[in-house]
Parts: structure tokens; sequence; C-alpha cells
């Protein structure tokens, strides 16, 4: 089965998929950019800051930055990841924590409660992570590397994932979220196409306002979604 025909048919058998037509595909300028926000502790699942010890190698979450129902990922990849443009890489003692907006640049999947197309593969596996420390989207097959500041390198994403900067305190060992850096109104288009499901989760208002001094209490992909794709 050619890659063409492969997409075609994930799209129609995965249930509740985002699979929007891609000829919705983000289409603005491409070249990465900053933009600073207001600050955010990350919290853990407890409700408390989290402590980057607690997270284990491997291991990644789901947090809403920098808007109240925008998902990003949070991520440990237990080996250090070097800077990307205004992006410094990662934080924490190994330099290997990470986060990323969880919304594909291609046709915006992101994890949603029927389906999540959009995943971090801590290990190679399947059609399109063919090295660890992969996001991978089934939507349409786009791939994106942890270990290189998210860079697109298969598929039809149009740009590499958007980083989140993160600062690491060595003193309480907490993180914070400051900025993204990626691809310019990601996210307007984000909060303009869902609106409606947004509102219904988050709140009419609530959906789009920004999270400033901490974030809601993060949670594991299961606790999302109730079917995260594989591809
Ligand atoms: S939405 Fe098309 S590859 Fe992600």
């Amino acid at each position: 089965m050619d890659r063409r025909s492969f997409i075609t048919g994930a799209c129609a058998t995965i249930i509740g998929a985002a699979c929007l037509d891609p000829s919705e595909s983000f289409a603005g300028k491409n070249d990465a950019k900053l933009k600073e926000f207001e600050k955010a502790v990350i919290t853990g699942a407890d409700g408390k800051p989290l402590k980057a010890a607690d997270l284990k190698e491997g291991e990644s979450f789901i947090f809403n930055y920098p808007y109240a129902s925008s998902p990003a990922f949070l991520i440990n990849t237990g080996s250090e990841v070097g800077a990307n443009g205004d992006w410094k890489g990662g934080v924490g003692e190994k330099k290997s924590i990470v986060a990323f907006v969880a919304i594909c640049t291609h046709a915006l999947s992101y994890p949603s409660k029927n389906l999540s197309s959009i995943a971090y593969r801590h290990k190679a596996e399947g059609k399109y992570a063919k090295k660890d420390h992969m996001i991978t989207c089934c939507s349409h097959g786009s791939v994106f590397d942890v270990d290189a500041g998210g860079k697109r390198i298969d598929g039809p994403a149009p740009a590499g994932l958007t980083a989140i900067l993160l600062e690491h305190d060595p003193a309480t060992d907490t993180l914070t979220a400051s900025a993204t850096y990626g691809i310019p109104k990601l996210h307007k288009k984000f909060l303009k196409r869902n609106k409606k499901k947004l509102r219904k989760i988050y709140g009419r208002k609530e959906y789009k306002q920004k999270v400033a001094g901490k974030t809601a209490p993060m949670k594991k992909m299961e606790e999302i979604s109730e079917n995260i794709a594989k591809c």
C-alpha cells in the first residue's frame, strides 16, 4: 500500500479522528517566531508545583499552555535536547525535559476525548517513528523529532511543532513555562476552529483565557483521550 492510500485508509478507520480536510491545512508563513506569554509554574497531577525530578525518563504528560484550552506535551526524553533557534532546548538536571504544543501544524489534530492522533513515542515504533523520541501524527503521517526541537522530518505538516520555553529553578526544582517558539497564528487558528467544542469543555470565555501564575494539573494522555492512535 502506498503512503497516500495508507493515510486515506487510516483516516477512514479512526473513529472520531481529527482527520480534517487537508485543504484546511495551515497555510501561513512558516518561519518560527518567539512569542512571550505570562509565566506559569507547571502543576503536577496532584495539584502542587511539579518537581522536575518526579518526571521519569520516557514519561509524557499533557498540560494546558499558553491558553486554558490549548494542549501541550511535557516530556522527559532522558537525554539532553539541544537548542533550536530562540528555543533554548531541554531543562532540568540532564537538560532532557522539554515541552511542545500538542497541535499538529498540518491540519491541527490535537488530543481530544475520542481520539489522539498525535502522541509522543519514546521508543521507535510503527510506520513513522523510525527512531526514539518522536512525536507522530497518525492523521496524515507527519513526524516530528523531539531531539531536534520538534523539527518536521516527514509527512505533510508545513512546519515543526511549536516548542514551549521552559525555565527550571534548581532551588525548588520547579518548571515554569514562559513563551512559545513556532509557527505564527497556530493558536489563533486552533481556538477559532475548535471554538464550539472548547467552549463546552472549558467554558464560554474561559477557553481562550491565557494561563498565568500556574497551570491546571497536568494529565496523562490516557486521561485525556479514550483512544491513542497507533501508526
Ligand atoms: S493533522 Fe495531518 S498530519 Fe497531523
